[in-house]
């Protein structure tokens, strides 16, 4: 329906293989929404009305228009981009490419900050000089993925460090496959495109059909790497991260004993671990994988989410209450996309998975994916959660999901790589519009789903199964140049590290993970009095500051790159409170450390400093903390930590 009549010969060059876009006209709206937008109801912090502009733009030849969507969030400095497709034509347009937004940036910004990973490696932090060409950072999966996380930072080089320089950056709010491409140009221009993985992408718009997509959450700092990092952790604190009123403020110390346990659970293991959990301080006890179906092992059970009854002969109900009981709130773990073939949901339902039809179907950790392009399925799942969170009183799950896509067939063609997300979506909304108390966390396999889209369903994320504290500081702070400390759940696990084998003192393991939402994930029930004692007196502390790691904004004082070790503080924005907390992970015998400064604090004003026993350390104006520093203790070798308490007089 062009309008223009074809030429001879011309209807083989259709359809138009490009799209054309010209200004039509403009609006500035409020309360817009960009694709996938959280529809649980749940607030967040800020609830004020935001200012967005919409940009209409038509091809001159197609009855096919772009709106171009910006929504602002001045006091962050934050753009969230997002486009809407709509086809008014009379036939349908077939999209093989979608990104959320390109954005120009001016030449010369072309050292880039990215991060990589795999299973227990996540989050590992590169700068580097773009060459000409385009670099791409991309994942294509059904989850964000572990290989790459999609946001970037970039700068011109040698213009920026950690505190001054002009960063551009930009986050991704969408948990699929994505890829956020870095263009240099001869010019030297840089280009940013970033949305859907144009990998085995289609959207088909038929006549009438309108799609919006995610955003692109951007912006500019011209305070550095930190600027940009606290950029976006505000936002996400006051934008994205709902807020249930009956919820806690801060975020509970949980125990998760899956390090502890495995697969051996029973009632009287797990009782006995919630004693000891709630005699030291915990807050929300968990259960890992394990309850349910025929689950002894990794080979049997996902998928019937009922309780395993040779480990909880009586139902999960008297631990239940035992938990309660104790003064503690109820979480379970479930990996509700998963089946095991050797499980009864499986064998009522094989045609359920994503599969080629007559190719083998590739498992992964005895697994197959569940088909979210089948309503029912999406609804299945739906009703087998939503069933548990009313026996139970769950207050919290721990939401896995454990492998790769290999064989991404499904009832709705290519289109499942956005119909599972749209379906993991849904179901984290509908619960959680039926029960505001309910928490979740993200997890896949450690760190493989962590976004902006996530995070607007849940209220923290596990970063990696590595529990290692020096491993982790490095994880840690890659993770922490996207995302703020509050949704960061990090576990003190047992001395012998289960993952590097590594041994190290509990107070590395407490100042490490005190960094982010404290949890607690060794085998109590090995541990003597005096050790519980010393896991009862960090976690006390932890709470006396945690108001301070998990509202205030993060300053990484030392990072890994510079000093072998980490030093960074939290200070509330008044300035009259901060934690500050330094680990080295390498150590040179005579290589010195200067004071790292302190950030953000009162210039006049006087603070004390004070240690995990409450005993006063030091005490020094904001501008000699500011200016000079703190004392070091001396004496400092690998795995030397220290969390300190920092306060107005
Ligand atoms: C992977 C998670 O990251 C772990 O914490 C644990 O929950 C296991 N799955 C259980 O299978």
């Amino acid at each position: 329906s062009l309008p223009i009549p074809l030429q001879a010969g011309e209807a083989r060059h259709l359809p138009l293989r490009d799209l054309r876009l010209r200004y039509v006209d403009h609006e500035v709206v409020t309360d817009a929404q960009p694709g996938l937008s959280p529809t649980h109801g749940l607030p967040v912090r800020e609830t004020g009305p935001r200012e967005t502009l919409r940009v209409r733009l038509q091809d001159p030849v197609q009855a096919f228009f772009v709106t171009l969507c910006y929504r602002l969030t001045p006091e962050h400095d934050i753009i969230e981009r997002w486009c809407e497709l709509h086809n008014a034509g009379q036939d349908t347009v077939s999209f093989e490419i979608c990104y959320f937004a390109s954005l120009h940036l001016p030449g010369g910004a072309n050292e880039l900050t990215y991060v990589s990973g795999t299973w227990a490696r996540e989050f590992t932090t590169h700068r580097e000089r773009l060459a000409p060409g385009t670099h791409l950072i991309e994942s294509r999966n059904l989850q964000t993925g572990h290989v790459a996380n999609p946001f970037f930072f970039l700068n011109r080089p040698g213009q920026a460090w950690e505190e001054t320089g002009v960063v551009y950056f930009g986050a991704l709010a969408y948990s699929g496959a994505w890829q956020i491409a870095v263009e240099q140009l001869p010019t030297w221009d840089v280009r940013i495109h970033a949305g859907y993985h144009p990998f085995d992408f289609q959207l088909d718009l038929a006549p009438g059909e309108t799609h919006v997509t995610p955003a692109l959450v951007c912006g500019v700092s011209p305070d550095g790497w930190g600027g940009a990092s606290r950029r976006l952790h505000a936002f996400t604190q006051d934008r994205v991260l709902p807020r249930s009123p009956q919820g806690p403020r801060l975020r509970p110390v949980l125990y998760n004993g899956w390090e502890a346990t495995y697969f051996a659970l029973s009632y009287e293991s797990q009782a006995e671990l919630a004693r000891k959990a709630a005699a030291i301080g915990v807050e929300l006890f968990c259960i890992d994988d394990g309850w349910f179906g025929a689950r002894r092992s990794d080979d049997a059970g996902l998928g019937d989410w009922a309780v395993r009854a040779d480990a909880f002969p009586q139902g999960l109900e008297p631990l239940v209450a035992e938990i309660q009981r104790l003064g503690m709130k109820f979480g379970l773990w479930i990996e509700p996309e998963m089946v095991n073939p050797d499980s009864d949901l499986y064998r009522q339902h094989p045609d359920w998975v994503l599969h080629f039809p007559a190719r083998e179907r590739t498992e992964f950790r005895h697994q197959l994916i569940l088909d979210f392009g089948r309503a029912e399925v999406v609804e299945y799942i739906f009703n087998r959660l939503d069933a548990l969170v009313e026996r139970y009183s769950i207050a919290f799950f721990k939401w896995d999901m454990n492998r790769l896509a290999t064989e991404p067939g499904s009832v709705v063609g290519k289109a499942i790589w956005r119909q599972h997300v749209a379906g993991v979506y849904a179901i984290m909304d509908r619960l959680r519009r039926k029960h505001p108390t309910l928490d979740i966390q993200s997890c896949s396999g450690g760190g493989g789903r962590i976004d902006l889209g996530i995070l607007a369903r849940t209220d923290q994320v596990w970063v990696s199964d590595n529990t290692d504290a020096l491993d982790r500081i490095r994880i840690q702070e890659g993770f922490s140049l996207a995302y703020p400390a509050r949704c960061m759940e990090a576990w003190v696990t047992h001395a012998r590290n289960h993952q590097t084998g590594r041994i190290l003192p509990l107070g590395v393991r407490f100042d490490v993970a005190m960094r982010g939402a404290l949890g607690i994930g060794s085998s109590l029930n090995e541990l003597d009095d005096a050790e519980l004692a010393e896991y009862a007196s960090y976690i006390a502390f932890y709470k006396r500051i945690r108001h301070v790691i998990q509202e205030g904004a993060l300053y990484r004082l030392e990072r890994l790159e510079e000093f072998q070790g980490s030093a960074i503080e939290y200070v509330l924005p008044d300035g009259r409170e901060a934690v500050y907390a330094v680990a080295l992970r390498d150590y040179q015998i005579g290589s010195y450390r200067p004071s790292p400064l302190l950030k953000g604090l009162i210039a006049g004003a006087t603070y004390t400093v004070s240690d995990r026993c409450d005993q006063e350390v030091f005490r020094a104006s904001g501008y000699e903390l500011m200016t000079m520093g703190l004392p070091h203790a001396g004496n400092e070798q690998v795995g030397y930590s220290q969390t300190l308490y920092l306060k107005q007089v």
